[in-house]
């Protein structure tokens, strides 16, 4: 068989350390390196068995399985395509797994292995890692190891960079009661394979977002934290008025009683909008809340955008906060709560950009007198839990930002998404009566 391999894959393959990460930038050559790997595992010691894993299955069947069917010489394997495994002539398999969600890994119960490999690492939950470590284990001599790939971000993020990257030197070793780490980095190799024959991949991640690019363009680590919206700039941000002609407006909110937090939000025809002013204010019952909204609005309202909770009837009194608005006639329109597409939509509109002049300006921008907003927006930091969502505590800086939110995501894309009606479920009846 012929195979060639990067220095840095040969690094990976030689790799005898117990837990292994071969991490950062996308494209580095680490899912086959790990396609390699198990192939040379599975021929050098009989009988062995391993685990490949992939948060989900078809993530699994378009990257390592496709792989791997094209690399192994058709004389050395039989791919069961039902069980999900690769049979190697001399008794070796390699299971191929996913762990979608936290129960997932009770899949892996009974089963043991002498490698599990874990391909984009921060994919997975900590929880999830350290349970299926426990599956490591057979009567044999042979080396058990996990051997994970993976570029920066995503929900794995913080426990991945804790457990490989920050605990000192990379490329060597680290023992801990748990036996030996090592990071080995995939930054500076390029994988001219890639390059050869795809030349315009980097220029396309040379387009995305400043910190994605960072993450897998770069394999940088760092990124993810402190502000979240690191695009925020008062200068560029925060105006006096709209820099358009307001077509239409809306209003978007939060509501709790901690705290009302409603957005009067200038909209033009191409997309851009402008928060015109702010209702902040705690200790509103839903009425007084709604009765506060009406007092404030000055011009016509084409709809207002509130979280879907307020469609859930409280137990006291029977009623939603949705419900006791529309009586108060101010229908409610239900605005989406994915709050990961929600912030990212919320990036969106903040990216700076040169206008005809040449002045830096950005989708949307703020009125000076939104106080709470200007606050708590750049306030915000990256989750440990999931960079790509924000750190809830203090929770009272999230209250205007989550208003904006529930906007920005009906308006992504440049496009309205908002279907009028939507938000009207349930409450129709009660108009109807
Ligand atoms: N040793 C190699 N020989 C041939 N092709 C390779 C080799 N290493 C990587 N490639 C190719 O380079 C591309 C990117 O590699 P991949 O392993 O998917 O990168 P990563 O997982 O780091 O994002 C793939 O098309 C892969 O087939
Ligand atoms: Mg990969």
């Amino acid at each position: 068989v012929e195979l060639t391999a990067t220095k840095k894959q040969m690094e990976f393959i030689n790799c005898t350390r117990d837990e292994v990460l071969f991490g950062g930038r996308a494209g580095g050559g680490k899912s086959y390196g790990q396609v390699l790997d198990g192939f040379i595992y599975a021929l050098k010691y009989p009988k062995s068995k391993q685990l490949i894993l992939r948060r989900t299955y078809p993530e699994l069947e378009k990257s390592i399985i496709r792989t791997s069917l094209s690399l192994y010489p058709k004389n050395t394997v039989k791919y069961s395509s039902q069980a999900h495994v690769m049979n190697f002539y001399n008794g070796s398999i390699i299971d191929y797994g996913y762990c979608d969600g936290e129960k997932d890994i009770y899949r892996y119960q009974s089963a043991e292995f002498d490698v599990i490999r874990f391909d984009e690492l921060t994919h997975f939950t900590e929880n999830m890692y350290v349970y299926l470590i426990s599956r490591l284990r057979g009567a044999n001599s042979y080396p058990k190891q996990i051997k994970s790939t993976t570029n920066p971000g995503n929900i794995g993020h913080m426990w991945v960079k804790k457990r490989f990257v920050d605990i000192g030197e990379w490329g060597k070793e680290h023992k801990f009661a748990t036996g030996s780490r090592i990071f080995l980095p995939a930054v500076v190799t390029d994988n001219k394979f890639l390059l050869d024959k795809d030349p315009g991949y980097l220029k396309r991640l040379e387009n995305l977002s400043q910190k994605d690019k960072q993450a897998l363009l770069y394999g940088n680590w760092d990124i993810f934290a402190g502000q979240f919206f690191s695009e925020w700039d008062r200068n560029i941000h925060a105006t006096k008025k709209a820099n358009f002609t307001p077509q239409s407006e809306y209003i978007s909110m939060d509501y709790g009683l901690d705290m009302l937090a409603a957005l009067f939000i200038q909209v033009s025809d191409d997309g851009r909008a402008f928060v015109k002013k702010e209702i902040y204010e705690p200790n509103l019952i839903a009425s007084q809340a709604a009765r506060k909204i009406k007092s404030e609005t000055d011009s016509p309202i084409n709809g207002i955008f509130a979280p879907p909770d307020l469609w859930n009837r409280r137990q006291d009194t029977g009623k939603s906060v949705a419900q006791i608005f529309n009586s108060c006639s101010l229908p409610l329109i239900k605005s989406n709560n994915n709050r990961v597409s929600g912030w990212l939509a919320v990036k969106e509109f903040l990216h700076p950009y040169k206008d005809e002049w040449g002045k830096l300006t950005a989708k949307l921008t703020v009125g000076e007198n939104c106080t709470n907003l200007i606050r708590t927006l750049p306030a915000l930091t990256h989750s440990d839990k999931n960079v790509s969502d924000v750190n809830l505590n203090p929770h009272e800086i999230t209250h205007a930002p989550d208003a904006l939110r529930y906007f920005c995501t009906m308006f992504s894309g440049g496009e309205k998404k908002v279907n009028m009606y939507t938000g009207l479920e349930g409450l129709l009846n009660l108009t109807v009566i």
